[in-house]
């Protein structure tokens, strides 16, 4: 069977942005691809100083996992940092890769662009060497599982096509001893082709502070949907759906029935958006219910997980060796 694998950052409480993203579509490949799922923590340590928090987004992202459905019986769910042999590829695979590529990443670029805006001198302030590798962390975790296909968001494109094009590399120069598999980017289709809007109307990101936490208590839920920005069309006049960050959302989680209903009701007039908004929290709120006993439970000290990460890293640690070796092997580094 093919390989699919993704991972999510620990950076902060998973949210509604990332299971359409990432976590649905994820899930949906279980039955048809060998899935390998993982909890990228060591590339949240490119931002985060705090090792409570660090250690709590860790429990959260992978408590989230298993209460929304995945089944460490079925897909490999590990820890990366508990999988040595990344960090080894990680130094074989940056001597091959050309830091032009590195200089043009979005995220390196994006943070040389604020210091240009705010006037700063240096345009690396506030870039430590783990941002500016980040791209080779992230295709080590892709390429040392052999990976087909990364169920993904828009947003991780290029980090896929780097992935690809850093195996490109390896195997034009080492082809002929290993090869690395070449993957591709599988993502959200539909609707949800863009990134899913957070309560501000801008992508729903960490770092922009305007999530919705998928387990967040129901009183916070509530609160944060009635704050998703709208505009003051009066609740008799005719709407456009498409301009409202809270359809955007309501598309992903209410029925397509429900759905159609509410455009055209939106668009006739008559309808608020209040009335939207309580209709979203319905249908978040009834999808997550049931589920959050369970989360409650894997995310407490103590609880499951931390055997299921132990077998996961002994599983994610035997497919990855093989590879380390060929690799290895490939560049002249005696491999008993
Ligand atoms: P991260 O932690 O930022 O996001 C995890 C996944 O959620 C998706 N996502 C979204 N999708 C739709 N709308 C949104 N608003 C939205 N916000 C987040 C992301 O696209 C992602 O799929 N670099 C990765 C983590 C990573 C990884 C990997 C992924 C490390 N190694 C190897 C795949 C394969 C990241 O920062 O994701």
């Amino acid at each position: 069977r093919k390989v699919a694998l993704t991972g999510i950052k620990p950076t902060g409480e998973p949210h509604l942005g990332n299971y359409i993203g990432a976590i649905r579509p994820s899930l949906e490949l279980t039955s048809t691809y060998e899935s390998i799922y993982f909890i990228a923590d060591y590339h949240a340590l490119t931002s985060i100083r705090d090792r409570v928090e660090l250690a709590t987004y860790t429990r959260s992202v992978a408590a989230t996992w298993i209460a929304l459905g995945l089944d460490p019986a079925r897909t490999i769910f590990y820890r990366q940092s508990d999988v040595p042999e990344i960090f080894e590829l990680s130094w074989v695979l940056s001597c091959v890769t050309a830091k032009g590529l590195m200089n043009r990443a979005h995220a390196y670029k994006a943070a040389r662009d604020r210091n240009a805006e705010s006037g700063a001198t240096d345009l690396d302030a506030g870039v430590n060497m783990g941002l500016f590798n980040y791209p080779i962390l992230m295709a080590v975790d892709i390429l040392i599982m052999n990976t087909d296909v990364v169920p993904v968001g828009q947003d991780q494109t290029q980090h896929v096509e780097y992935a690809a094009d850093i195996a490109g590399t390896f195997n034009h120069l080492y082809g002929d001893s290993f090869s690395l598999t070449v993957p591709k980017g599988i993502y959200p289709a539909g609707v949800s082709a863009k990134a899913l809007p957070g309560v501000d109307g801008r992508k729903m990101s960490k770092s922009y502070r305007n999530t919705i936490p998928l387990f967040a208590p129901e009183k916070q839920l509530r609160k944060l949907v009635r704050g998703i920005v709208s505009d003051s069309t009066p609740v008799e006049g005719p709407k456009d759906p498409d301009t409202s960050a809270a359809f955007a959302l309501y598309e992903n989680f209410a029925t397509p029935e429900e759905v159609k209903d509410m455009r055209a009701r939106l668009e006739q007039g008559g309808t608020g958006w209040g009335e939207l908004k309580n209709a979203l929290f319905e249908a978040v709120s009834s999808w997550l219910s049931p589920l959050r006993e369970r989360y409650d439970e894997l995310v407490a000290p103590g609880s499951e997980l931390d055997v299921i990460l132990a077998t996961g890293a002994e599983q994610a640690r035997d497919r990855a060796r093989p590879v380390l070796t060929g690799v290895r092997r490939a560049i002249g580094i005696a491999t008993s």
